[in-house]
């Protein structure tokens, strides 16, 4: 239940039970998710102070090597999860290979695995604009007392127990599910608490909003280009708007709120598009189906692929219900 004026702290003690496996430690593992966030967030803060403090490769005036934030972000995400005694596995879309914990005592029982982008649409980072963390939290599949393997990690999207993203925006907010709706929390920088702000957030069932790389037209797929001519034609409630930050993050979380539909197709340069299935596109399906949402690769459910590798693509088509249908129905008669 959420109440007034709770903290992300509270709320996740409060909702403990709700998880089915619940022993404390998934909410002891996305309490440590908000702590690194607040830590990769003090730094995405100062990145603009990069010519006064050093840019990345070079050496700061402290004698600090400066690196690149996502590279950062990276490591800040993978100590914090790493000396918890709860997960077993970590894979990031900055590292080639999955990373296997064992634990204190090596016996390899923690339970679970994170999948993550640890900053998403960095390329936004000089021109201050917002850009996100992305994560994606399962249950290992091979037994306990044994090191994981790569079968742990390529588990289909349904299998996900909890999912969620920060975005280091005009405020950092926090936005996870762990199966019971999505809830949304923004942090008072002042006193680093983050604050229940967006309850149970729903997606609209329509929207007027269309997010694409419109730059790549001449390279998508026909139903797409004929889903986008649908987009600008002026009938019903169209022609919708368009709004594409290039931060998948930023542009799910204001479709969310004000009911979109984001797209990154397949092209001919790019057959499988752009985003990777377990780092970005489980996650963010995850999430816009618990707020009643939905998420396809123009064809098929993202949540139901049987995962083949670790850095896999996937076509993206992630939103309001009805226009994801819409946009396939497209897809399918193309
Ligand atoms: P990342 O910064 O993790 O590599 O992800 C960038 C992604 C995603 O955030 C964004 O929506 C998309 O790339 C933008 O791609 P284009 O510049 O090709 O539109
Ligand atoms: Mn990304
Ligand atoms: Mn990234």
């Amino acid at each position: 239940m959420a109440k007034q004026n709770q903290t992300l702290g509270e709320f996740i003690i409060e909702n403990q039970e709700e998880f089915k496996y619940s022993s404390g430690e998934l909410s002891r593992l996305i309490n440590s998710i908000r702590l690194a966030a607040k830590v990769v967030n003090h730094e995405v803060n100062k990145a603009g102070l990069v010519d006064i403090l050093g840019a990345a490769g070079e050496t700061n005036v402290q004698g600090e090597d400066q690196q690149k934030l996502d590279v950062y972000a990276n490591e800040i995400f993978i100590k914090t999860l790493t000396n918890r005694e709860i997960v077993c596995g970590i894979a990031s879309e900055e590292e080639d290979d999955y990373i296997t914990i064992t634990g204190r005592n090596k016996k390899n029982d923690n339970k679970y695995i994170v999948l993550m982008d640890p900053l998403d649409g960095s390329s936004n980072i000089d021109v201050n604009v917002s850009v996100g963390t992305i994560f994606s939290i399962y249950r290992r599949v091979t037994p306990t007392g044994t090191p994981v393997t790569i079968e742990d990690f390529l588990q289909p999207g349904k299998n996900q127990v909890a999912a969620g993203y920060i975005v280091y925006g005009t405020s950092t907010m926090i936005v996870y599910s762990t199966g019971h709706g999505v809830n949304g929390f923004t942090l008072n920088p002042a006193i680093g608490t983050y604050y229940l702000s967006h309850p149970n957030m729903k997606y609209p069932e329509d929207g007027n909003i269309y997010s694409v790389n419109e730059g790549n037209y001449v390279h998508f797929p026909q139903g797409v280009k004929d889903y986008i001519k649908y987009c600008q034609k002026e009938e019903d409630n169209r022609p919708y708007s368009a709004r594409y930050i290039g931060s998948l993050v930023s542009d799910f979380h204001r479709n969310m709120i004000k009911g979109g539909i984001y797209i990154y197709p397949n092209t001919a340069k790019d057959p499988d598009g752009k985003l990777r299935l377990l780092y970005e596109c489980n996650p963010m399906a995850y999430l816009a189906e618990q707020a009643g949402g939905s998420a396809s690769n123009g064809f098929e459910r993202i949540l139901d692929i049987q995962p083949t590798t670790l850095h896999q693509r996937v076509p993206f088509f992630c939103g309001s219900k009805n226009m994801v249908a819409k946009a396939e129905e497209f897809m399918h008669n193309s």
